[in-house]
């Protein structure tokens, strides 16, 4: 059935009808109403694979659901940095659900990773919102260019399981905007996703679900967002609230249409709040009904394993490789001492809603015997999943290693450890594994630490005893087979962090606000989440964010900046491979503000490419710089707001490997604040107009005692309200302060 035009649809409903349009009809399907020719939209989870339970559902992962292809989930998919992949494994995804008649699929997670103890950063993307954002849309149109809907999730501000279905996010304006909104602006705005999911959190005080700033004032007036809000899984605490606050779609359903009938009867609800709520609805199933209509078409199983294979190689990070310990060789008379259960039990995407059951599964072993041959390899698991230290299999673990030419470990997070539902409570690396490793190292130095994990672990403690450290993530279905040929060079590492392996837990910028308690978590860092944080403190960190090697060598040159508009650059740049083999590396843009009248980061990203080289190998990569690259959210004028001044354009590979530097005159948005009395002398000077009309009055004899203050006198003057200084006579009295204000708002209307 395809869905009728919206608004004649609309005058057939009843009102008992619309009200139960607005809530599911079970866990993943919406209400239908045939007479009407509304038909119901299966939902489904999730940002990595599809989970469509058969019969009853449950958000938690606990219930099975058909198998579908396990793509790497989003911490070790972004970083690739590369949206093109992104976009195919959205496509992929698309044809998946709708082979299932799936018309909207619950993803992406665009929450931003504030810090690496949240439970569930492995659905997430980066602790940067530019990088999300790019990455997200990226997701969102692959997905919907299968006739399937998207769900941009969780909106806005959680970044936490701790409490996560009550806990209120205290986030001031400025840090909202650039920090935790940014993602979603960027997705809203380019990629127009079918829904957005409002979040389980309270944010200032409101839940998400019931919050019209956000969900009416921000997102649909601001961004322009003309399609459904869904609440997350049973984070509707008030369903007349939340369908007044914004919230198009209660999922699943909790018998409380009758509320929302009697609320409109009692005129506590307008109706007309109900009616735009089924509009948007309708128009979601428009949108989607290409999905539905052509969907149950069958995939390419192979095809979708491999583009998963090709994602997983473009997602492991080479965080170290002390003398070339790898690429291993293929062949040769060493034996490879392959340890961790890891490796015969991989660990390959996280616990919760996301978890999809694959369609089949690699294991390292059984790829690194292929590439090696079953001969050379000698396994031992070195640990138990249930992190329960035995002796016996590290002294195993300890023979088997010292008879052999190399150890390589497959180490990680078991589990049990995170999972959607709690924050993590530190980010060691198991005792037990460590101890392992130590041992391990100590009968053999050739060690290489292969790593699975969905949150950062920390390296500091064991990274001595490694020659090499490759981090896998979680790398989905075909995570092994990629981890053995990235091992042994058959493809070449070429991922970089979307996130920094802090040294120590207590260096993380949120640590002393994360979780919060009794209710409410306040975002004290502000704006310095991740590198912002460590650049600025200028803090030592185990890898930066950015950081990835390559079997091979990149050399960055040339670097230029041409003017395109007033604040809008082109930076152009050389990436030349001097390395032996081909590889891929992704050169980062930063903006850095050399002088800003509010704290600003260090620096933040602002652009990035991933190219792809031969040995030899040159390319000019070009990345265009917007108004808003040189932005910050002002909190005063309520706007995004670009100060004249001078920026710094800075481009490396990773935050802290900056290779190309160049500075650029920004001539400002010329947009100032509106003065008043209680603006300061300094704002007035710095004010074309205001400093005009200053002059004209009382010019010389302010300009004469001004230049005869010593430099603190003049400081603190300048830092003074003119009501406060009218006091002093400094050319103008309290008599005249009127006149002055009259002439400077005469001459800013005229302006
Ligand atoms: C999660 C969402 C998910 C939903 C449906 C919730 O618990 O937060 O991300 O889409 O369940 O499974």
């Amino acid at each position: 059935m395809t869905a009728r035009p919206a608004d004649p649809v609309l005058s057939a409903l009843t009102l008992e009808q619309k009200a139960a349009l607005t809530s599911g009809a079970d866990f993943w399907h919406t209400e239908a109403v045939p007479a009407a020719g509304v038909p119901s939209a299966l939902v489904a989870d999730g940002p990595h694979g599809l989970r469509k339970q058969p019969e009853d559902g449950d958000h938690l992962g606990l219930g099975n659901s058909i198998p579908a292809t396990c793509f790497p989930p989003a911490v070790a998919l972004a970083c690739s940095w590369d949206p093109a992949l992104v976009r195919r494994v959205g496509a992929a995804l698309g044809a998946e659900a709708a082979s299932e008649r799936v018309s909207v699929l619950l993803g992406p997670g665009v929450n931003i990773k504030r810090s690496p103890l949240c439970g569930r950063n492995f659905e997430y993307y980066s602790e940067d919102p530019f990088l999300t954002g790019r990455l997200g849309a990226a997701f969102v149109d692959g997905v919907q260019s299968r006739g399937v809907g998207t769900s941009l999730k969780h909106f806005a501000a959680n970044n936490q399981e701790t409490d996560r279905m009550r806990v209120s996010a205290e986030v001031d304006e400025r840090t909202l905007r650039e920090i935790y909104l940014a993602a979603f602006e960027h997705v809203v705005t380019t990629a127009k996703p079918t829904t957005v999911m409002s979040a389980y959190n309270k944010l200032n005080g409101v839940y998400a679900t019931e919050h019209s700033r956000l969900l009416t004032e921000i997102l649909r007036g601001e961004w322009g967002f003309d399609g459904a809000v869904v609440s997350d899984w049973g984070a509707v605490a008030d369903r007349v609230a939340s369908l007044a606050g914004g919230t198009d779609l209660q999922m699943p359903p909790d018998g409380s249409d009758d509320d929302v009938v009697a609320a409109v009867r009692a005129g506590r609800l307008d109706e007309a709040v109900l009616d735009q709520a089924v509009r948007r609805l309708l128009g979601v199933l428009e949108r989607t009904a290409r999905g539905r209509a052509g969907g149950a078409a069958e995939y390419d199983r192979d095809a979708h394993h491999a583009l998963a294979h090709e994602a997983a190689l473009s997602g492991a990070v080479l965080l170290k490789n002390a003398d070339g310990v790898l690429p291993l060789a293929e062949q040769g008379p060493g034996r490879i001492a392959v340890i961790g259960e890891f490796a015969r039990t991989p660990r390959y995407q996280g616990a919760g809603s996301s978890q999809v059951v694959p369609t089949r599964l690699d294991d390292a072993l059984a790829a690194v015997e292929r590439i090696a041959g079953a001969d050379r390899i000698v396994f031992e698991p070195g640990f138990r999943l249930d992190g329960v230290p035995d002796a016996g299999l590290v002294a195993d673990a300890v023979r088997c290693a010292a008879a052999c030419e190399t150890a390589v470990l497959f180490l990680g997070l078991p589990a049990a450890f995170e999972s959607e539902g709690f924050d993590r409570a530190d980010i060691l690396l198991p005792a037990d594994q460590q101890a392992l490793l130590a041992a391990v190292h100590a009968a053999n130095p050739r060690t290489v630490v292969v790593l699975s994990n969905g949150g950062v672990v920390s390296v500091a403690d064991w990274e001595s005893h490694a020659a090499a450290v490759l981090e896998g993530w979680l790398l989905g279905q075909a995570g092994g087979s990629a981890l053995a040929d990235l091992l042994f060079g058959r493809a070449n590492p070429a991922g970089h962090l979307t996130e920094t392996i802090p040294l120590r837990l207590q260096d993380v910028p949120s640590y002393l606000h994360f979780p919060g308690g009794e209710g409410q978590v306040v975002y004290g860092e502000g704006v310095f989440v991740g590198y912002r944080g460590y650049d600025t403190a200028q803090q030592d960190v185990a890898y930066p964010f950015g950081h990835g090697l390559s079997y091979t060598e990149f050399d960055l040159s040339a670097l230029n900046l041409a003017e395109t508009g007033p604040n809008r650059f082109t930076a152009t740049f050389t990436v030349t491979n001097t390395g032996p083999v081909a590889g891929a590396v992704v050169p980062q843009v930063y903006v850095h503000d050399v002088v800003a009248s509010v704290a600003r980061p260090e620096q933040e990203l602002k652009g990035f490419a991933r190219v792809h080289l031969a040995p030899g190998e040159s390319t000019v990569v070009r990345v265009g710089l917007d108004e808003r690259a040189f932005a910050y959210w002002s909190t005063r004028e309520d706007r995004w707001k670009v100060e004249a001044g001078i920026a710094e354009i800075r481009v490396g590979l990773s935050s802290r490997d900056v290779r190309l530097r160049e500075q650029v005159r920004l001539p400002g948005d010329g947009i100032g604040p509106v003065l008043d009395a209680s603006s300061t002398l300094d704002e007035w000077l710095d004010d074309g107009i205001a400093a005009a009309v200053l002059d004209a009055a009382g010019g010389p004899g302010l300009k004469a005692v001004l230049a005869g203050m010593s430099p603190g006198m003049r400081r603190a003057v300048g830092a003074m309200p003119m009501r406060a200084l009218a006091v002093f006579g400094l050319g103008f009295t309290g008599d005249s302060l009127p006149r002055l204000l009259d002439a400077y708002t005469e001459a800013r209307n005229l302006a």
